[in-house]
């Protein structure tokens, strides 16, 4: 009998679409456990772990960590989906010379995408290593932008949202450099970029031109976009159509089918090891969808 995979997913997206298979031990870290278990109902879902953590606490993590032995025993985990992040709307569509007056804003971003991107991916997995080493598959994975790419970046002039990008880059040199550091014992890091995704962060005013499909006011402001703001985002969405890039978001679970296809095709045999590819296994980031 095919042995039950263990994963640990910190919030919802990936959630979905392993629990629906019954072969999958699922584990969910989010910060709102009734939120996520309302929507679990919803979709049907009933054999899903919900832990509540915030990636940003350290304390919060080794005690999802401590219930998370309890469920699995000794048997350990055998995927760590990192996929919980602070998608700034605040500089989401501004570039640094945008803030030359308003350095302030830039740095308090910055420092926010930091946080939750970086410090909370590293204390997150550093709370979760032991379990993983225990583990049979023995992968840690990253959801990272193809925005933190400086081809990317250099390719298309990408001024906009300096602090997320800038966190997505150091989130991939971080799993880098725990690649290096944890190869040898047969664990593979690795990061992938999902692809544009219909999700509450692309669904915002400052993402709205980007796509007929996307609504025009914020979740988190419920304010319309600002001409100028708009003005901004159709020139980079006119430039990625002339580059014949895809501006049409994917379904979140179409996105996580793709994501967990190239998590099981992934290996240190293969040279997977600290990789930062789309879900499509290439750089290629925001390849129209065939
Ligand atoms: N959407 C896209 O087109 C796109 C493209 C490229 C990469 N990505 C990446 O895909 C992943 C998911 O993005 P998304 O679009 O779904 O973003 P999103 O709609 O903004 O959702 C982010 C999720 O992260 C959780 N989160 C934020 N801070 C947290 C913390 N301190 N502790 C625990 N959970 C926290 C939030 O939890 P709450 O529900 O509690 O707020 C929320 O559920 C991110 O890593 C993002 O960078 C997305």
């Amino acid at each position: 009998m095919r042995k039950k995979e263990r994963y640990l997913i910190t919030f919802y997206g990936f959630i979905q679409l392993l629990a629906s298979n019954p072969d999958n031990i699922v584990i969910g870290l989010v910060r709102d456990i009734k939120a996520t278990q309302d929507h679990l109902k919803a979709d049907g879902l009933s054999h899903v772990h919900v832990l509540k953590a915030d990636i940003t606490d350290g304390q919060s993590l080794r005690r999802a960590a401590g219930e998370t032995r309890e469920i699995l025993g000794e048997r350990g985990l055998d995927v760590l989906i990192n996929n919980a992040a602070y998608v700034s709307d605040v500089t989401a569509v501004v570039s640094l010379r945008d803030l030359e007056q308003d350095p302030a804003r830039l740095l308090q971003d910055t420092q926010k995408s930091f946080d939750v991107n970086v410090f909370g991916v590293y204390k997150t997995i550093h709370a979760f290593l032991p379990l993983v080493q225990q583990g049979e598959l023995k992968k840690v994975v990253g959801i990272s932008s193809g925005m933190g790419d400086i081809d990317f970046i250099n390719a298309y002039d990408v001024a906009q949202a300096a602090p997320y990008a800038l966190s997505k880059a150091a989130m991939s040199t971080l799993f880098a450099k725990f690649n290096a550091a944890y190869r040898r014992q047969g664990i593979l890091f690795m990061t992938l970029c999902p692809g544009l995704v219909d999700t509450a962060a692309t669904n915002t005013n400052t993402c709205a031109a980007l796509s007929p499909s996307f609504s025009l006011r914020s979740p988190l402001t419920s304010t319309a976009v600002s001409d100028e703001d708009l003005a901004r985002l159709q020139d980079i969405q006119k430039r990625f159509e002339t580059a014949g890039l895809n501006t049409i978001p994917m379904k979140p679970i179409e996105s996580a089918q793709r994501c967990l296809k190239a998590i099981h095709s992934s290996s240190l045999s293969s040279g997977h090891g600290g990789s930062f590819l789309s879900y499509n296994g290439t750089k290629e980031w925001a390849k129209k969808l065939e």
